[in-house]
């Protein structure tokens, strides 16, 4: 089993590299924000209830969070392993999957970061915002409070991940395929 977290600002490309990840290494991915938008879509009281919380571009509490991907897990247990997307982004969810995963004598073998500068960021998630009706992406300043919430309460996890040696950090910029290749180099040296 390999479980890879990925990790990176709004807009990195994080949900872009899974898409073509998960087939690759047979692994399930997991995206809270996708999972958020579906329940919302569907009008399901999680759904309701995250909507306030990412429609303003602040991250949905925790124990909302934490139940909703352990349940996940729960759902999806045949494959060669799982590829974080989104999660954790904070210190209690990084510490609530490493007991999950212990229950399940399993752990994080890796976290993988996305690396790119923040201005090119927010280009990528306004010009996404004139056509994906992602509340979120559709002003600057929802996307401005999206960096200030990573920044907060996401970026100390790189800190956390580096402590027990399981941090690696490539370029996001490039073609997808180049960062598709980064990205493998990392997972295959494993
Ligand atoms: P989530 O859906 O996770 O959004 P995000 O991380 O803010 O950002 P994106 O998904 O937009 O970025 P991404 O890195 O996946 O990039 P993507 O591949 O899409 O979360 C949304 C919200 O849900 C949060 O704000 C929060 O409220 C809530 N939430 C989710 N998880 C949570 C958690 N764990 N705890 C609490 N709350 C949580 O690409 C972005 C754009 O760039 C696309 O248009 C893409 O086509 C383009 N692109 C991708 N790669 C490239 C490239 N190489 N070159 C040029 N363009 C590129």
């Amino acid at each position: 089993m390999i479980n890879i977290v990925l990790f990176g600002k709004p807009g990195a490309g994080k949900g872009t590299q899974a898409e073509f990840l998960k087939g690759k290494y047979n692994l399930t991915h997991l995206s809270t924000g996708d999972i958020f938008r579906f329940n919302i879509k569907n009008n399901t009281p999680l759904g309701l209830e995250a909507k306030t919380y990412i429609d303003r571009g602040d991250l949905v509490p925790d124990s909302l969070t934490i139940n909703m991907l352990e349940d996940e897990v729960e759902k999806n247990p045949h494959s060669d392993g799982f590829l974080f997307d989104g999660f954790p982004r904070t210190l209690a969810q990084a510490g609530a999957l490493d007991l999950f995963l212990a229950s399940k004598n399993q752990k994080i073998t890796a976290t993988i970061a996305l690396e790119a500068d923040d201005e090119i960021l927010v280009q990528r998630l306004l010009e996404r915002g004139k056509t994906s009706g992602r509340i979120d992406d559709q002003d600057e300043e929802k996307i401005r409070n999206r960096y200030q919430e990573y920044n907060e309460k996401t970026a100390p996890l790189m800190d956390y991940y580096k402590e027990q040696n399981k941090f690696y950090a490539v370029n996001g910029i490039g073609t997808i395929a180049e960062i598709t290749e980064r990205l493998s180099n990392v997972i295959e040296n494993l």
